[in-house]
């Protein structure tokens, strides 16, 4: 069985969504963040602080751990379609779903303060959504735009997966 696996910017849903799929088609649910935050004993901004790239390798080496797994739900970090490497390994199994939610209302709920890449403030996230839009949609199988209740993004998501 695929993996589901979803990408999309930070406080675009993926956490949330990646929960609620996981309860509904009973299947286990890995959070990349958390997954590096246990295997490393540190938080992303201890690993953001070393470097950037240095956070990144530790991404992509989650990633290819990751894509060798079978029928589990995948959220990712906002910045996982900047290494083409982690698409691909994470395509190879997985249907790629990309959580496209409006940066207005990505503002109202977010803390821009407690992320490490969003401490210059909320600008930084319009900025970010320019570079990468075109990267979320070259990497996914499946666009959704997540402007309507959790849960009929969740049902609309499992009618797409199949
Ligand atoms: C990042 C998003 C974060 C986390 C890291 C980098 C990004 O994950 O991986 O701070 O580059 O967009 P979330 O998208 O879960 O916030």
């Amino acid at each position: 069985m695929k993996n589901i696996v979803l990408i999309g910017m930070m406080g675009c849903g993926k956490t949330t969504i990646s929960q609620l799929l996981g309860e509904k088609l009973k299947r286990e649910v890995i959070d990349i963040d958390q997954y590096l935050i246990e295997k490393h004993g540190c938080s992303i901004s201890d690993m953001m602080s070393i470097s950037e790239d240095h956070f990144r390798d530790l991404e992509q080496e989650a990633c290819l751990e990751l894509s060798k797994k079978e029928g589990v739900i995948i959220s990712t970090g906002g910045g996982v379609i900047k290494r083409q490497e982690n698409i691909d390994a994470l395509k190879k199994n997985g249907i790629i779903i990309y959580l496209d939610r409006p940066i207005q209302n990505i503002l109202t709920d977010i803390d821009t303060q407690s992320r490490p890449l969003l401490k210059d403030g909320p600008e930084k996230l319009y900025q970010l959504d320019k570079e990468r839009r075109q990267l979320y949609m070259n990497a996914c199988d499946i666009h959704i735009i997540n402007d309507q209740s959790l849960e009929m993004i969740v049902n609309l998501i499992i009618s797409k997966v199949g």
